[in-house]
């Protein structure tokens, strides 16, 4: 079973300003087939609410505050405040994702998988 784990990227901080960045298969644990961003979202807006079957993701708060909370089917529970843009959170899958934003967050959400609706567990009772 894969567990949730926080991930700080490589940066290249210069007097010019900071660069990260990362690499399929070697910062993130899969190849990356999709890239989606989440943006413009009020403040206090909760996303997410669902789990995937087979799908991995590694989400970034590139901008501003994201408060995640994980939990598996076992009720193990994994929460994490992503608040800086080297950071990163790697969820598994079958772990129930609840992701509450700030004002002005930005976040980046990389994923193993295609966009596929039967890949998602969107009823709680299913999960459980
Ligand atoms: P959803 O994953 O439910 O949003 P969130 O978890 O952030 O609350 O996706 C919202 C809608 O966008 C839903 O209709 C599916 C669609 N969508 C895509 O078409 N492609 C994608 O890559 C993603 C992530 C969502």
């Amino acid at each position: 079973m894969k567990k949730p784990e926080v991930y700080n990227f490589d940066s290249k901080p210069d007097l010019r300003g900071n660069l990260t960045f990362l690499e399929e298969l070697k910062d993130v644990p899969f190849e990356v087939k999709r890239v989606y961003w989440l943006y413009a979202l009020p403040e206090q807006q909760v996303r997410g609410d669902h789990a995937h079957k087979t799908g991995e993701q590694v989400i970034i708060a590139v901008q501003g505050k994201i408060e995640v909370l994980l939990e598996s089917q076992k009720g193990e529970l994994f929460n994490c405040t992503l608040d800086k843009p080297d950071k990163g959170l790697y969820i598994p899958p079958l772990w129930w994702g609840k992701m509450i934003f700030s004002k002005n967050a930005l976040m980046i959400g990389l994923a193993s998988d295609e966009y596929n609706e039967d890949d998602y567990i969107r009823s709680r009772k299913d999960f459980r």
